[in-house]
This record gives C-alpha cells, structure tokens and sequence, in this order.
C-alpha cells in the first residue's frame, strides 16, 4: 500500500512525523511531495499510490485519471471544494475530510484579526475594544462554535445564522440565533464568515449586505475568498469609510484594495488559519487515520462524495 502526502503548503515537520507512523505502523509506504509548484509533479506521484492525503491541494479529474490505483483522497481540513467530487464518484476514490481538526487554529485566527484591525494596525492611534460588541457568526459549525468560545471570553455578545443547526444548540452555547443573513449583517458590528464554498454561497456576500453593518463594521473572513462578491466588497468599503476587511482568504483584487483602502484591509500572504502545529497533527494524523482504515476496512464514515 502506497499512500502519497502531497501538499503544496506543507505539515508542520512534527505533523509529517505522526502521519509517517501511522502509516508505516500499517506496514504501508509514505511518499512524500510538498512545495511542488508544478501540476506535472503530482500528476507524476500519484500514478500509482492507493491513497492521496492533501490540504488545499486540487484533486480534479486529471489527477484522478492519472492516479490508477487510487482508492481514497482524504483533505487533512474541514473545506473540500478542490476536490472535484463528481469525478472522484466517477473513478470509484472515496474523497473524505477530517472535520473539526483544525477548527480552534481558525477560530483564534479570527480574533488575531479582529484585535489588529480593532487597534488600527498597531499604528499608535487609538482603536477600539471587542468588549460589548456585537459579534455575528455565519454559520456554526465546528470553527463557528469555537469562535463563539472565544467571544464569549472577550464578553462579546454573539448570534450566528446557520440554517443547519437548531436554535437549542446556539442556545445552550450563549448563542443568540438569527434567521436570516440580512439580519446578521445588519445586526453586528464584527461578522465572522464561516460557510463553505458551494454553488449557492458563492458571490453571496457583497454590497448590499456589507453597507448595512452598523457604524465601525468589521467582516472577518477565514472561510473562501469565493463566498465574496469582490466587486460589490469594494463598492461597499468606497460608500463606507467606516468599514473594514479583514481575510485569511486574499481576494483577486488584493493589490488594488489595498492601493485603494490602505489600513482598513488587511490580509494574511498565505492561507494562515489552519498553520499551526496542533492543527497540522490533529488534520494530518486524522487523515492518515481515515487513510489506513479505509485500505485495511473499508471503514468510509468521513465520506464525503456518497
Ligand atoms: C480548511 O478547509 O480546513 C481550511 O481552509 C484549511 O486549509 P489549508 O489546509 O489549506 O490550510
């Protein structure tokens, strides 16, 4: 058994450790591709490994075509919108996540954001505090909730939209639940963005709901940069000077937002949330987990393309 970790933003070298354990325990061989920047590259290491474990790496049908063997990809992360589903069915590969792994590294991400923007950059000017404001969540799923956790700490006072999860259990977690996106946007002075990327949500946050956030709005986005209408994004912070973004997810126009609204934007280089050594072992060892105990059991309960 062959199983191919091929991640273009690697594993911290501890995670990469754990993950060969696991895997060479089960008596199978690891291969290991990371930094590649070339498509050839993986096309080439995966022709004929049984599993393939990634991140944000992009698994289409040319990459499954070219992957003979393949039995199972797992995504060490919770989004698995680069992974061409379909067609993974199509070739018979069972395409799983690993849920919730790496949900508190992006969850504190987002305060990291929320304080520097609060601040002012750390410019030396006088900011403001997250105490006692409004703190919206779409959606509240496993990084929702813990950015719940964490507002609650900073005596925020929290709803979250999420069409998906009963009242009750906002509720139980201090948690105002809110009914529509409108009401979120409009209702909260910070918004943290936390649906995935599918046909109905993308190019679902633009104008209209941005400019109706309250005096000092704040949106936060560690989710996609494909949730974001970017055209209506910059129309709204050119109407409101007010506002401010805030992404782990650099949008196309990066260049130009930040020519454009200097200080009021801000986005980390490359993809952050998830780069931090717990979250790379909790993912990576998950993965290569679901990776050996679907070859050796056929056990797919993280099966995503069923
Ligand atoms: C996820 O969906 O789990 C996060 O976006 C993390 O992505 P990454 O593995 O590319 O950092």
């Amino acid at each position: 058994m062959k199983v191919l970790i091929a991640t273009e933003k690697p594993f911290a070298a501890v995670a990469v450790d754990g993950m060969r354990k696991v895997i060479e325990d089960a008596g199978a061989e690891l291969i290991l591709l990371e930094k590649y920047t070339a498509k050839a590259d993986l096309l080439a290491a995966v022709a004929d490994v049984d599993a393939l474990i990634i991140r944000s790496d992009k698994v289409d049908a040319e990459v499954l075509d070219a992957a003979k063997n393949l039995k199972i990809v797992v995504r060490a992360g919770a989004g698995y919108d680069n992974i061409d589903l379909a067609a993974a069915t199509a070739h018979g590969v069972s395409a799983q996540n690993t849920p919730g792994q790496n949900s508190n590294a992006v969850a504190e991400l987002v305060f990291g954001l929320a304080v520097m923007m609060c601040r002012n950059m750390y410019n030396g000017t006088s900011g403001t505090e997250l105490k006692g404001k409004t703190l919206g969540i779409q959606a509240f799923g496993q990084v929702g909730r813990n950015v719940a956790r964490i507002g609650r700490g900073f005596d925020m006072s929290i709803s979250a939209l999420d069409p998906y999860c009963p009242d009750a259990a906002m509720e139980e977690a201090a948690v105002k639940p809110v009914h529509s996106v409108e009401e979120l946007y409009r209702e909260n002075r910070v918004v943290s963005i936390h649906i995935p990327a599918t046909p109905e949500t993308r190019g679902s946050i633009g104008y209209d709901l941005v400019t109706s956030m309250p005096k000092g709005g704040l949106l936060i986005n560690t989710a996609r940069k494909e949730v974001i209408d970017e055209e209506g994004l910059i129309r709204a912070l050119e109407a409101r000077p007010d506002l401010k973004y805030a992404a782990d997810v650099a949008p196309d126009r990066a260049e130009e937002m930040k020519e454009k609204f200097g200080g009021r934007v801000f986005f980390t280089p490359k993809k952050m949330g998830a780069q931090t050594s717990e979250a790379n072992i909790n993912a990576g060892i998950a993965a290569a987990r679901q990776a050996i105990a679907f070859l050796t059991t056929g056990e797919d309960r993280f099966r995503v393309n069923k």
